[in-house]
């Protein structure tokens, strides 16, 4: 496969209402991001997406846009962004920009428009169905967000369908005004210079509603063909999808080269791996341990040079990974957080970093609704009110599940407000945050940031972590996960335990190699056997084999 620059590349996702407020306002904005490029620098990432900047109301958090080429004033202007991509560009940072086409915010101009009457221009921008004759929605489809798909706009007594909230309809595919729309939007941000897009639920937007298809519809990969050819294709950029049902042949269908249509996917069958199948997210189990290693076991076989790996534990809509599966108790924060760093970053892909992970931010408890922000969670809460459920009951799937937990502010010291904001941010902070900061961390040689730079170098410095090939030992332990990666003579060999619990393992080749990394300081191999303690990794150079 034809070698591009985002193979060797690391991804730092900013959600920029939470990262660094410049001008005491409580939110995040571009000129805080500006001040913080030298600490992404040294950190040692290569490409920044932007979670949306776009004038907004702000009903799922900028994921619902009232006008694509505007800033919102929440995060500065026009100018800043510029600014933005010129600094990063000095600092051999790209930016890729969140691509929301699905659906627009009900504010935006086009539903605005389409909503005065049914036969006005834009009308068929978004998807109208007639009432059934009882009155009811046009068919049984669900929003994300609880309720129905379906919105009756009683002026013209016809229902608009929204995948997710109301004030979120859908766009109209099918018509080809609307796509050229989008592409001429894409080309706009394109000129000015941006590394790429990481493009929302676009498994989405071939749906087929009165089928009650709504990911991988017929005609998706058709426009992300018509997409490529009309935008991206003619720029050397990153295009990332968010694909919930994508499984490894879909994850081929976008990303083989041959094909011309996206970089990679976002694959997120491991993500359900602690939820009860056939139930929605916030019912949830023990992890799945045998079913994580099954998962991406088949993904780093199976794309092969047909398609190319995102690996990532954790973004804006994903509860902390240390809280959920490692262990953020102050005994085992640093080496479970350290632990699941390993695994991700020995990987074949690109490897993506949510704000705070790389300091081992935790899940923020809450128990009363007054402290949610996210409508996904407020929704869920009222639904499960409705149903019955107990307060305890609904509080431990909110705190497990639960989109807030990964949005509170970035932690950068322990004065007030963590040096995120001076007046009253928008959303509480961690109070963990005296404890977790950048800036402890930054100083501390064995501290999880400096882990992650450590293995953000070893990317840098050794092809075979980019292009080594994958094979997975002992995929029956119920808790260790070895593998190799191997490339041009030379293996590695990466042995995790995922568990507090201690155990061993046996492995002449191990004992024969030397330590590359480790998540404690004094791992050893003189022994004939290997004892691991909790959450202990190492990752091994094995010598030639005589
Ligand atoms: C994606 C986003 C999520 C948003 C949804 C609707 O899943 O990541 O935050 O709520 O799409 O745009
Ligand atoms: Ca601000």
């Amino acid at each position: 496969m034809e070698k591009k620059w985002w193979n060797d590349s690391v991804v730092y996702q900013i959600y920029p209402r939470s990262f660094q407020d410049s001008n005491n306002d409580g939110i995040g904005d571009l000129l805080g991001i500006i001040k913080r490029l030298d600490y992404l620098t040294d950190l040692g990432i290569d490409v920044i997406w932007l979670s949306p900047v776009y004038q907004s109301p702000n009903d799922d958090n900028g994921y619902d846009i009232s006008d694509y080429q505007a800033i919102s004033p929440d995060f500065g202007t026009m100018d800043d962004l510029e600014e933005l991509i010129e600094e990063s560009a000095k600092r051999g940072i790209k930016i890729l920009m969140d691509l929301v086409v699905n659906h627009t915010s009900d504010e935006h101009y086009w539903f605005k428009e389409a909503l005065k009457s049914k036969d006005n221009p834009y009308r068929d921008y978004y998807i109208w169905r007639d009432p059934l004759e009882n009155g009811e929605t046009p068919n049984e489809l669900l929003s994300v967000f609880s309720g129905s798909a379906w919105e009756l706009d009683e002026k013209s007594n016809q229902y608009y369908l929204h995948l997710y909230s109301k004030k979120q309809p859908d766009l109209n595919w099918e018509n080809p005004k609307v796509r050229k729309e989008i592409y001429d939007m894409m080309n706009f941000w394109l000129k000015k210079g941006i590394g790429g897009f990481r493009m929302d639920v676009i498994d989405t937007i071939g749906k087929v509603p009165d089928e009650l298809i709504t990911t991988n519809g017929p005609k998706l990969h058709e426009y992300i063909k018509e997409m490529n050819r009309a935008t991206f294709g003619q720029y050397d950029v990153l295009t990332v999808g968010e694909t919930w049902g994508a499984t490894p042949e879909i994850a081929k269908l976008y990303s083989d080269p041959a094909r011309n249509e996206l970089s990679m996917v976002f694959q997120f069958e491991h993500i359900g791996l602690d939820q009860i199948p056939g139930k929605p997210k916030w019912d949830t189990k023990e992890l799945d341990f045998i079913g994580l290693k099954t998962v991406f076991s088949k993904w780093q076989n199976e794309l092969g040079d047909k398609g190319w790996n995102s690996l990532f534990w954790n973004n804006h809509d994903i509860p902390r990974i240390v809280s959920n599966w490692g262990d953020d108790s102050p005994e085992y924060r640093v080496v479970s957080a350290k632990m699941f760093a390993t695994f991700l970053h020995l990987l074949k892909g690109t490897p993506y970093i949510f704000q705070g992970e790389e300091i081992g931010l935790t899940n923020t408890p809450v128990t009363s609704i007054e402290e949610i922000d996210d409508i996904e969670t407020i929704n869920l809460y009222n639904e499960r009110i409705s149903e019955g459920y107990s307060n305890d009951d609904i509080f431990s799937s909110i705190n497990k599940k639960g989109r807030d937990n990964s949005r509170r502010p970035m932690q950068w010291d322990n004065s007030n407000n963590a040096g995120f904001t001076e007046a009253e941010p928008w959303l509480a902070l961690n109070p963990d945050y005296k404890k977790y900061n950048v800036l402890n961390d930054q100083k501390s040689e064995t501290s999880i940031f400096t882990y992650y730079k450590n293995l953000i170098h070893l990317r840098k410095e050794n092809e075979l972590v980019v292009y080594g090939q994958y094979k997975e030992l002992l995929p029956e332990d119920k808790q260790l996960y070895v593998y190799e990666r191997y490339y041009a003579g030379e293996t590695w060999l990466v042995v995790l335990n995922f568990y507090k619990k201690e155990t061993t393992y046996i492995d002449e080749k191990a004992r024969k190699g030397t330590i590359i990394i480790s998540n404690y300081g004094d791992s050893s191999n003189n022994l004939s056997k290997l004892n691991l303690r909790s959450f202990e990794s190492i990752v091994f150079k094995i010598n030639e084999h005589k």
